[in-house]
């Protein structure tokens, strides 16, 4: 949890970028790792995508037959999913919501994919298994703490960056890790973004529940 002013604030700060932005932030292609991901995914299930913005990556998955809600605060990132979805002819469920407050109660739904992308989320990656059905993948980046100072992009506050081995050391209970990088890369998901910057990357699966032996 971050805390009341600074969710407000960043929540304000993604309303406004969405609003102001002639084009899509990020662009329409989705994220170098869900493409990345793909061969590791079932064929198309459901996908709960948390803070998904204007849903290039939701976009890109229910193209391909999966049945996508984005989950985001920005309502002016959210118009433009929906219009893209529409003018794409797919699926698409939105939640405008806080995720820093808990918006789905329980029983859960539970889903086969978790995407959390350049969105700095501890509880829902610590949490992933309990969104997850057995077999499910959650898909993390956003950038590390080594990126400060570089001036190539990302979130300033400390508190917004992954620390080394943390995304690990959140999943490794629950989950077994598929792909982890923690490496200064060159291509990133932001066009706007120049020059070589520091990120984190995780494929994590939730192992279907062990055969009980003798049954
Ligand atoms: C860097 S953008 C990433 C968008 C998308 N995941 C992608 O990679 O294209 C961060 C997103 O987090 C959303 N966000 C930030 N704080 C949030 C909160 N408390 N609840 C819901 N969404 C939030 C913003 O609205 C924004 O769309």
């Amino acid at each position: 949890m971050r805390g009341a002013e600074k969710t407000r604030r960043e929540r304000e700060k993604w309303e406004r970028r969405y609003q102001q932005a002639a084009d899509s932030v990020f662009g329409s292609d989705p994220s170098l790792l869900v493409r990345r991901a793909l061969p590791l995914l079932p064929q198309s299930g459901r996908c709960l995508d948390l803070a998904g913005g204007e849903g290039r990556n939701a976009l890109f998955l229910a193209r391909l037959g999966w049945e996508v809600v984005i989950a985001d605060c920005a309502l002016a990132g959210l118009v433009r999913a929906r219009l893209a979805a529409s003018e794409a002819g797919v699926p698409l469920q939105l939640l405008a919501t806080d995720l820093e407050t808990p918006v789905l109660g329980d029983p859960r739904p539970l889903f086969d994919l978790l995407l959390v992308l350049n969105y700095h989320d501890r509880d829902a990656v610590a949490g992933a298994h309990r969104w997850l059905r057995p077999g499910g993948i959650l898909v993390v980046q956003g950038f590390a703490l080594d990126q400060l100072g570089r001036g190539t992009g990302g979130p300033s506050d400390p508190e917004l960056l992954w620390g080394s081995n943390e995304l690990l050391a959140l999943v490794q209970p629950h989950l077994r890790v598929l792909l982890y990088e923690d490496r200064l890369v060159e291509e990133d998901d932001n066009p706007a973004h120049r020059g070589p910057k520091w990120v984190v990357r995780l494929v994590a699966e939730l192992p279907a529940a062990p055969a009980v032996a003798g049954r």
